[in-house]
C-alpha cells in the first residue's frame, strides 16, 4: 500500500464538487446537520505506508511536525508523522521489538504512546512520563512478550495538557500485531478513523472552552485522511477490517448495511468465536476488527450520533442537546459489490478462550470516581460556582503523586463510578481490563477491552490482572480534552 502522502492528497483534491460552506462558525467545510460533504467522484481508499518489522525487530523514525495535506478539495495545514496522516502502520509480531525515534518538530512539547500494548511502562519503553521538547529526539524501545495477543492497536501523543491538541491535529497511526496463525481472508483493510476542524484558512481551528468541556469533535470526519473514500469489493469475499477509533472524542456507532458482518476482535485480541454484530459502538480509543462477508449490494458504513451526556444545567445550558455529534447518521465510507467472484475461503478458526478472573482469587479492591463539575456542585470550594474540574476521586492528575499501588501477580476489581452528567471511556495503559459488571447487568462472557465507557450516572465493574511489568503508569478519560484538563490519576505497579 502507499503511503498517504501530499501528493496522493493533492489527487483527492481534485474530487467533484464538495458540500463547502463557510459557515457562521467560519468553517468551510461542515458536517452540517449530521451529513458528510458529499464527492460526485468517490475516490478509493488508501491506507498508510506499512512499516514490517524484520529478524523480530521494527525501526521507525517518526517526525511529529506541521504538514500541509489536502483534505478534500482543500489544502489544510495540520500536525501529522512524518507528513502523513495518518502516520504510517507498525505491523509486527508478538515478541518483536519496536524502535521508534521520536523527533519533536512541533512547537509544543510532546511524547509517544503505545495504545493498548502489553509493554513496560519504564524507562524509554511506554513511559508516559517522558517529555520531548520541541527541536528534541527520543529513542523509544518497546519488546513485546512472546504472548503478546494479536490486533489492532495504536500510536498517539499522551502529552499532559497537548494530547486532545495533537490527535486533533493529526497525530496517530496504527499498530498491527499479527496473527500467529492466519484466517482464512481475500482481504485485509485498515481504517483508522479521526476527526477535525480546521478554519477559513485551512488551519487547525482552535477548540472553544465549551469544547474543551463537552470533549471536542471535529467538524470533519477522516477515514485514514480521506473524506467519504469508496471500497469495491466482489460478492463472496470475506474481508478483514481493522478499525481504529482515533478521534479525540467522538464516539462511533458502526453499521454496515446490507453485508453480513461479525465481530472477530475487540480491543485486545481475538473473540473465541466471531460474532455476528449489526452494529458495533466504539468510544475514543477502542477498535474493532469485522469481518465481512460481501454480498451484492451497495452498502454505507455509517457512523450513528451517540448521545454521551452533556453538562449540568448549572453549566447556563450552553451545550444542549444531550449529544454533540446530534442529526443523522454520518456516512464514512461506501462499499460497492460486484457479482460474485469464486473464492477459496476455509473456516475461520476459532480463537483461544478468554481467561476468566472471576475464576481467580482477588488481592484487592478499589473505587473510583470519575467526577466532572463545577467546583460548587463538587463540594470544592464555594466560588462562584463556574470552574469546571475534571477529576478521579476528587483530585486533578498530578505526575508527581502515586494514587494507587498494586502489587505485580495479583488480581484486583475496580469499580468505576460515574458522578457526572456525562460519560466518561476510562482506559488504563499496559493492562488490559475485563468488564465484570456494566451497571446492573452482569457480563456473563469473559469481555476485554482496554477502553471501557462508563455512562453518566453510572457503574461499571472490572478486573485487572497486574501478572507483569512493575512501573508506574496512568488511567484516564479518553476524552482527551477531560484527560487534559485533570482526569487522569497514577497507578504504580510493585
Ligand atoms: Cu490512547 Cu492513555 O491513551
Ligand atoms: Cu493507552
Ligand atoms: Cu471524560
Amino acid at each position: 500500500m502507499k503511503p498517504l502522502t501530499r501528493r496522493h492528497l493533492l489527487v483527492l483534491g481534485a474530487a467533484g464538487a464538495g458540500a463547502t460552506a463557510a459557515g457562521a462558525a467560519g468553517l468551510w467545510l461542515t458536517t452540517g446537520p449530521g451529513a458528510q460533504p458529499l464527492y460526485t467522484q468517490e475516490l478509493d481508499l488508501t491506507e498508510p505506508h506499512v512499516l514490517t518489522s524484520r529478524d523480530r525487530v521494527l525501526e521507525v523514525q517518526l517526525v511529529a511536525a506541521p504538514a500541509q495535506v489536502q483534505i478534500g478539495r482543500r489544502e489544510a495545514s495540520v500536525q501529522a508523522y512524518n507528513d502523513s496522516l495518518p502516520g504510517p502502520t507498525l505491523r509486527v509480531g508478538p515478541g518483536d521489538t519496536i524502535r521508534i525515534s521520536l523527533h519533536n518538530g512541533l512547537l509544543a512539547p510532546t511524547n509517544l504512546h503505545v495504545h493498548g500494548l502489553h509493554v513496560s511502562p519504564q524507562g524509554n519503553s511506554d513511559n508516559r512520563f517522558v517529555s520531548v521538547a520541541p527541536g528534541e529526539t527520543f529513542d523509544y524501545e518497546f519488546t513485546l512478550p512472546a504472548d503478546h495477543p494479536p490486533g489492532t492497536y495504536w500510536y498517539h501523543p499522551h502529552h499532559h495538557g497537548h494530547a486532545a491538541d495533537q490527535v486533533a491535529g493529526g497525530l496517530y497511526g496504527a499498530i498491527v500485531v499479527e496473527d500467529t496463525e492466519p484466517i482464512s481472508i481475500t482481504r485485509e483493510r485498515l481504517m483508522v478513523i479521526s476527526d477535525l476542524s480546521l478554519d477559513a484558512d485551512g488551519n487547525l481551528a482552535r477548540a472553544d472552552r465549551m469544547q474543551q468541556v463537552m470533549g471536542r469533535e471535529g467538524q470533519i470526519v477522516l477515514v485514514n485522511g480521506q473524506i467519504r473514500p469508496q471500497l469495491r469489493a466482489a460478492a463472496g469475499e470475506r474481508e478483514r477490517w481493522r478499525i481504529i477509533n482515533a478521534c479525540p472524542s467522538r464516539y462511533l456507532r458502526l453499521s454496515l448495511s446490507g453485508q453480513q458482518v461479525r465481530l472477530l476482535s475487540r480491543d485486545n485480541g481475538r473473540l473465541p468465536e466471531p460474532e455476528g454484530v449489526t452494529e458495533v459502538v466504539l468510544a475514543p480509543g477502542n477498535r474493532v476488527e469485522l469481518l465481512v462477508e460481501t454480498r451484492e449490494a451497495n452498502s454505507t458504513l455509517a457512523a450513528a450520533p451517540v448521545d454521551r451526556g452533556s453538562m449540568s444545567p448549572m453549566m447556563g445550558g450552553a451545550i444542549g442537546g444531550g449529544t454533540q455529534s446530534g442529526g443523522g447518521p454520518l456516512e464514512l465510507c461506501s462499499l460497492t459489490v460486484s457479482p460474485s467472484m469464486s473464492t477459496d475461503l476455509r473456516p475461520v478458526t476459532n480463537g483461544r478462550p478468554l481467561r476468566d478472573l472471576r475464576k481467580e482469587p482477588l488481592a484487592a479492591a478499589r473505587t473510583l470516581t470519575l467526577g466532572a463539575g463545577t467546583d460548587a456542585e463538587m463540594g470544592m470550594g464555594s466560588g462562584q460556582g463556574s470552574m469546571m474540574s475534571f477529576t478521579i476521586n476528587g483530585r486533578t492528575f498530578d505526575p508527581q503523586r502515586v494514587d494507587e499501588t498494586t502489587a505485580v501477580g495479583t488480581v484486583e476489581e475496580w469499580a468505576l463510578v460515574n458522578s457526572s452528567s456525562m460519560d466518561h471511556p476510562l482506559h488504563l495503559h499496559v493492562w488490559p481490563m475485563q468488564v465484570i459488571h456494566d451497571g446492573d447487568r452482569e457480563v456473563t462472557e469473559p469481555r476485554w477491552q482496554d477502553v471501557v465507557n462508563v455512562p453518566a450516572r453510572g457503574r461499571v465493574t472490572i478486573r485487572v490482572a497486574f501478572d507483569d511489568f512493575p512501573g508506574r503508569t496512568v488511567f484516564h478519560c479518553h476524552i482527551l480534552d477531560h484527560e487534559d484538563q485533570g482526569m487522569m490519576a497514577t497507578v504504580q505497579a510493585i
